[in-house]
């Protein structure tokens, strides 16, 4: 029997093509590989900033010798679709090269690279990508794409050249693949899209889908990854405060604070009109949790502007963060247009100035919880202690417990014992 394993790198889009692509290898008769060297090794990168790219390089470095012993050796992702020529030149031992612009022919593109031949594509073929299954990596949550692709061409960001332009997946698709979701058992099903909030079919827009999705029978909680501030309208913070099974989590990226660079950024909002639409989600939605990205060091940011990044920061209380340099990508705009201006310790010491401030804000948040019962759907191990387990509440928060039996993907109430910046940490309420 062959066997397969795939390594990614990057979000949960990726995570979730693995999964699809992992269904294919299966139907195709290939076993994941347990450990050792597998028969075919498969690297999902990500091309969003340099570094996932540099780990790329170093991981397919190691690879050469494993192809030398016979292992098929190829690449997916947003690299293999914008610098295949790269790749190739610098790894004449990969045997294939597939962007996501390729993957509605990826069935057969991989019959064609088990029988031997060398596949380079990446076409942008336009059809949405449809395997009728996803090997699902995660216990509980079950990871659902509803779009591909992004139109918004934000000057700092390589997706739009990567996963190319906005295709929406049909509704009754969507529909018909959290039902069997549910059936199978997960309890939380989280839509993905780069921009949520701009899918569409025929008559309905995003929050339609949500008020579909919400009434299936059966599941707990739905989160939607990622939102753009600029569509995200009052409709959908209407839906939201509907309540469960939708959680009150929004993630929304501000990227920076000062209306100067949200301009050289070209994110299309400005920072009061992104604190109007915080203030009325805080407003309408119970237990409302904000999480957002931000980028430190844009060209041209000046002292002034990151100081305006910080003030928001501390206005909004963002329930957590994933903070970043910025590292010029090819293809961008700014990476073809700006020079990348602001020394790297000046992007160091601003972005450890922003973490440190984001940590205090989310100790004082998460210091709220302790003593307080609340519901966690527990979906793995502890990172910290491989004894304990880790799961999240409707927040979205981090929440670590210990348990006599194994709970993953049960719902439970935890009772937190203590609060850190970045989780919780409690024990299991009545347990016998
Ligand atoms: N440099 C740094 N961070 C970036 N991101 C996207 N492009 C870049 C870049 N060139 C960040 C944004 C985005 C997140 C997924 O990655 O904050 O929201
Ligand atoms: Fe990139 Fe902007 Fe599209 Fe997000 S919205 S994927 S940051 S171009």
């Amino acid at each position: 029997m062959r066997t397969f394993r795939i390594h990614t790198f990057g979000c949960q889009m990726n995570e979730h093509d693995s999964e699809k692509i992992a269904y294919l290898l299966m139907e195709k008769g290939l076993v994941p590989a347990e450990d050792g060297i597998p028969d075919l090794f498969i690297v999902n990168s990500c091309a969003v900033r340099d570094k996932a790219v540099q780990k790329l390089y170093t991981l397919l470095g190691r690879t050469k010798k494993w192809a030398a012993k016979g292992t098929v050796v190829g690449v997916v992702g947003c690299v293999a679709q914008v610098e295949r020529e790269k790749l190739l030149r610098h790894f004449p031992h990969l045997s294939f090269v597939i962007g996501p612009g390729s993957y509605p022919s990826l069935d057969e593109l991989l019959d064609r690279i088990l029988e031997g031949e060398k596949v380079v594509a990446a076409r942008w073929e336009g059809k949405w990508w449809e395997t009728g299954g996803a090997l699902r990596q995660r216990p509980a949550v079950a990871y659902i794409n509803i779009m591909e692709g992004c139109d918004k061409f934000c000057t700092y960001c390589i997706v739009p050249f990567t996963r190319g332009r906005e295709r929406y997946r049909p509704l009754p698709w969507i529909i018909d693949e959290v039902r069997r979701a549910v059936d199978q058992g997960y309890m939380e099903i989280q839509l993905l899209g780069q921009n949520v909030d701009s899918w569409r079919w025929e008559k309905y827009r995003f929050w339609h889908l949500l008020d579909r999705v919400r009434k299936i029978p059966g599941l707990k909680w739905v989160r939607f990854i990622t939102s753009h501030p600029k569509d995200f309208v009052p409709e959908m913070v209407s839906i939201m405060a509907e309540g469960e099974p939708i959680t009150p989590y929004v993630h929304l990226p501000l990227q920076a604070g000062s209306n100067r660079i949200l301009n050289l950024m070209r994110r299309g909002y400005s920072k009061e009109e992104f604190l109007e639409k915080v203030e009325m989600i805080r407003e309408k939605v119970k237990l409302s949790s904000i999480g957002t990205d931000i980028i430190v060091g844009f060209p041209y940011e000046e002292e002034e502007d990151f100081r305006q990044t910080l003030e928001v920061v501390k206005r909004v209380e963002f329930d957590n963060m994933y903070s970043f340099h910025y590292s010029p990508r090819p293809l961008s705009y700014a990476g073809r247009n700006f020079p990348d201006n602001v020394p790297k310790e000046v992007k160091r010491r601003r972005l450890m100035e922003l973490q440190k401030l984001q940590a205090e804000i989310q100790l004082e948040n998460n210091r709220r919880f302790v003593g307080k019962v609340i519901e966690v759907l527990a979906t793995g191990r502890s990172a910290k202690d491989p004894e304990a387990y880790m799961g999240r509440d409707i927040t979205y928060r981090v929440v670590n417990f210990s348990c006599k039996r194994n709970p993953i993907g049960e719902v439970l109430q935890i009772e937190i014992k203590e609060a850190g910046p970045h989780s919780l940490k409690g024990e299991v309420k009545n347990e016998d």
